[in-house]
């Protein structure tokens, strides 16, 4: 199977099928049969006399000495090894189903080759009674043995999408999310390096697993030393006997254009194939949060006074965060009454959203639909709606609604379509503060059911995924919203690293990025306003400071950054962010590149004193090497008084081949940290 610029080969040898090739794009002539033969290992001593082979579902029944990636047991607890035999092909132009059967079980391994240059492969058990299930893998791939290291992600609050280079060694590194949501700690994503791979060179491999209920990944180097890779749900997650299972889809990808190629993949992906955009033609608005400028204090004065200057700033929509609900004056209360708090809102919000309207914005509402606190009538009303024991500890002082159980999605359904029904409201900010007291995939399938009516009710809403920041990021959720808070820290500084290393996964238009108040709420460090307002214009942008303590002077800048935003967003998010390799690690530097290649624009944040007296060139990536750019300096204008020599860019354009600049690089000035430099290029 060819996806974009990969191939995929299978064999079987009258049992599960196994990969025996996956990277660069072959040749359509490759002779198949040789390929297969080329596959073949030897054998030597220490071994059995036939190597288990390393199928899409490695069997224990057969004496692997690796992960198995199916463990089954009868309904009684008794285990079960099955041997399976291959029993049949079906496919269609781009599909692939391989079935295979053994002891009542049916096992099927599905891949698709999809239009956006990725594969995404699924493994479905069947039964003809009731088992159990503790692991099924999808798809088991093999790992490059070419390589050194793999990259894998954890994180915190606000502080996520940190990459971790764990070397290779003979044996398990495996990771879990036992928190019930894809999770800060464990994103479900992993990369596969060749050795020497760069962002802008090199052979690489990844994986993603779509599903929000949290994951396990292993990747085993084999006594052997063959590699393999294992994403499936949580161990533990399926908790009752049943006749059918099936993983979430495992997308992967292969690239020899370095991790750019992993990037420019993953981007393409979500944005063309997995979101479901209510429209696709409409450019992505700037949003204004009220959340870290008032937080749960309402009133429909002082957010009319703050949406008149959102508007003048330049919002096109305005989201009202948590507290205008029940009587939600901070964290410990209201959770599930989703009616609006007529002590704050006497007249309801149709004043308010009125109001956002008639300056030109949409209107945006917070809910965190799967929560109840304690202290709500909901809870009064249904205490035995709340998932988990009794005896548990709270987290953000509240509890999780049990999704698995239809009356309580009946009523949640309700009370958030009532509330979109009755006000205009374009968007919901969808919210999840809490780890999960258990691991139980019926609780994710609860969720998507009522995202997916509540999306069938109200077609045109957008939906961002929350959970604390970026705790629910993930292709299962992504098919279901629209845009990802990727952080609650919107301090420049953090959120510059941050996005850098989300964009090896996430496009631009998903990622929301808000520019925050001079003192971070969340790392208290200051930071001036054209750093904070270009990087947030790198992604979905927005603002989250409170507009009537920012000076003129900020404001003005703001609202230039503002109207560049708007000026280039449609081909910057229909674009792809390729990362660039830096030669100053106090320098976090990407370019957007435009689809057709005609322009581009390249970021370089600078986010601490750099060791060197002069910055280093900075090389340029994904040009075309024989063509003519013209690059111009957006904002020479931030170069610090220390900045006193001749450097061109500080003067006007310079034209380059895309040669000079890809190899060379471009020489921008001096800079003092949280300062942004922004070069834009047009192909001539
Ligand atoms: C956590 C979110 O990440 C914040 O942005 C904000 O919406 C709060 N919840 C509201 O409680």
């Amino acid at each position: 199977m060819d996806a974009g610029e990969q191939t995929l080969a299978l064999t079987s040898n009258g049992g599960l099928p196994m990969v025996i090739y996956w990277g660069a794009r072959l040749p359509d002539d490759e002779d198949l049969a040789q390929l297969a033969a080329s596959a073949r290992h030897d054998l030597t001593g220490g071994m059995i006399d036939q190597l288990p082979a390393l199928t899409l579902s490695p069997e224990s029944g057969r004496a692997f000495a690796g992960q198995p990636g199916l463990i089954c047991a009868e309904a009684d607890g008794t285990p079960l090894h099955p041997v399976f035999s291959f029993d049949r092909a079906e496919h269609s132009a781009c599909s692939l189903s391989l079935i295979c059967s053994a002891m009542g079980l049916t096992l099927a391994h599905r891949i698709t080759a999809q239009p956006t240059g990725v594969f995404t492969l699924q493994t479905v058990l069947e039964a003809d009674r009731d088992i159990r299930l503790h692991w099924l893998a999808a798809p088991v791939l093999p790992a490059p043995q070419a390589a050194d290291t793999m990259i894998d992600l954890h994180g915190r609050w606000v502080r996520e999408f940190h990459l971790n280079h764990v070397p290779w060694a003979p044996g398990i590194r495996m990771r879990e999310a036992r928190t019930g949501r894809s999770g800060h700690e464990h994103p479900p994503y992993l990369i596969l390096p060749e050795t020497g791979c760069t962002n802008t060179s090199g052979s690489a491999f990844a994986l993603h697993y779509a599903w929000s209920g949290g994951h396990r990944m292993v990747a085993e180097e084999l006594p052997d030393g063959r590699r393999q890779v294992q994403f499936g749900a949580t161990t533990g997650a399926e908790t009752q006997a049943k006749r059918r299972f099936e993983t979430a889809e495992l997308v992967a990808l292969h690239s020899t254009i370095g991790l750019n190629g992993i990037a420019a993949a993953f981007q393409r992906d979500t944005r063309d194939r997995v979101v479901k955009w209510p429209n696709p033609a409409r450019p992505r608005p700037v949003h204004y949060n009220c959340w870290e400028a008032i937080y749960f204090d309402h009133s429909l004065a002082d957010l009319s006074d703050i949406a008149d200057r959102a508007a003048a700033l330049g919002a096109e929509r305005f989201v009202l965060d948590d507290g205008w609900f029940g009587r939600r004056d901070d964290d410990t209360t209201s959770l599930g009454d989703w009616t609006i708090d007529r002590t704050k809102w006497p007249d309801g919000l149709q004043p308010l959203i009125a109001h956002v309207k008639s300056l030109g914005m949409t209107f945006g509402l917070w809910f965190e639909p799967e929560m109840v606190n304690p202290d709500s009538d909901l809870f009064r009303a249904h205490p035995d709606w709340m998932l988990g024991p009794v005896d548990q500890v709270t987290g953000r002082h509240q509890l999780v609604l049990d999704l698995s159980k239809p009356q309580v999605r009946d009523y949640l359904f309700d009370a958030v379509s009532a509330i979109l029904a009755g006000h205009d409201i374009d968007y919901i900010k969808w919210d999840h503060n809490r780890l999960l007291p258990v691991v139980d995939a019926a609780q994710s399938h609860g969720a998507y059911d009522l995202f997916d009516r509540l999306r069938a009710a109200h077609p045109g809403v957008e939906i961002e995924s929350c959970a604390s920041g970026g705790g629910r990021i993930d292709a299962g959720i992504l098919a279901r919203t629209h845009r990802v808070w990727l952080s609650d820290c919107i301090d420049a500084e953090e959120r510059l690293r941050m996005q850098h290393d989300a964009a090896l996964f996430l496009p631009s238009c998903v990622t929301g990025s808000h520019v925050g108040a001079l003192h971070s709420h969340t790392t208290g460090r200051a930071l001036p306003m054209a750093f904070r307002a270009w990087v947030a214009a790198q992604r979905h942008f927005g603002f989250e400071m409170d507009p009537r303590k920012i000076s003129g002077a900020d404001a003005a800048v703001l609202s230039e950054v503002t109207a560049w935003y708007k000026a280039n967003r449609v081909w910057m998010m229909a674009g792809t962010i390729l990362r660039l390799d830096s030669a100053d690690p106090t320098v976090t530097s990407e370019m957007q590149l435009a689809a057709d290649g005609g322009r581009f624009v390249l970021f370089a944040g600078q986010n601490a004193q750099t060791v060197q007296i002069l910055p280093r060139p900075l090389r340029l990536t994904g040009l075309d090497p024989a063509a003519l750019y013209r690059i111009t300096l957006r904002n020479a204008g931030d170069a610090p008084p220390q900045s006193r020599g001749p450097n061109a860019l500080k003067n006007g354009p310079l034209t380059l081949s895309g040669r000079a600049l890809m190899g060379q690089g471009i020489l921008l000035p001096v800079a003092w940290p949280a300062t942004m430099w922004v070069v834009e290029g047009e192909r001539l």
